[in-house]
């Protein structure tokens, strides 16, 4: 009978010494402008993105002791934190962004946030599957963009 290798998975905050994994990682994600234009295509707006971000609560998630996950939760409109994540596609099918979830929704409700509100492009099916699945329920929706919100 086959023995099928378990994967570790791990997730925690984000620390300095994450950096250049984490930019390493968003170098080698495909497609860049995946996610309503994001992670930026251009290299130099990239890591201005990624260092922009250091306000904001983040976590980093790895598999076997690679950085290949990466979550962020802003301050947002009426005690929401606007969830970011994204997961290298080396990685997907994994439930990296369900852990990074999971762990997100104990940051966010010591950090006092009511709700987590994740924006997605309409047509992002993975992702929307994986939100409902989560428990993340539909806000509202255009041709572009669609939001979901967990209430926490
Ligand atoms: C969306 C994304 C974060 C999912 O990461 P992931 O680690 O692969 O997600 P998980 O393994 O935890 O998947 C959880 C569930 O989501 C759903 N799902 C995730 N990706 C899917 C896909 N491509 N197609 C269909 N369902 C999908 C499934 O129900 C999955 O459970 P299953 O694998 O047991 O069927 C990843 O595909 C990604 O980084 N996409 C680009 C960025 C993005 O769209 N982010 C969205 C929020 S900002």
């Amino acid at each position: 009978m086959p023995v099928l290798a378990g994967r570790e998975l791990l997730v925690r905050r984000l620390k300095d010494e994450d950096r250049l994994p984490l930019e390493a990682m968003y170098d080698t994600i495909l497609p860049l402008g995946e996610a309503l234009g994001l992670p930026p295509r251009d290299a130099t707006l990239r890591h201005e993105w990624l260092a922009g971000m250091r306000e904001a609560i983040q976590l980093a998630g790895f598999v076997d002791g690679r950085l290949a996950g990466h979550l962020a939760l802003f301050p947002g409109d009426d005690g929401a934190a606007e969830l970011m994540c994204f997961v290298h596609q080396d990685f997907r099918r994994q439930g990296l962004a369900t852990a990074l979830t999971r762990a997100a929704v104990e940051e966010a409700q010591a950090a006092g946030y009511r709700r987590i509100a994740v924006f997605i492009d309409t047509h992002n099916k993975g992702a929307r599957q994986g939100l409902l699945r989560f428990g993340f329920r539909p806000v509202w929706e255009d041709l572009e963009e669609a939001e979901y919100s967990l209430t926490l």
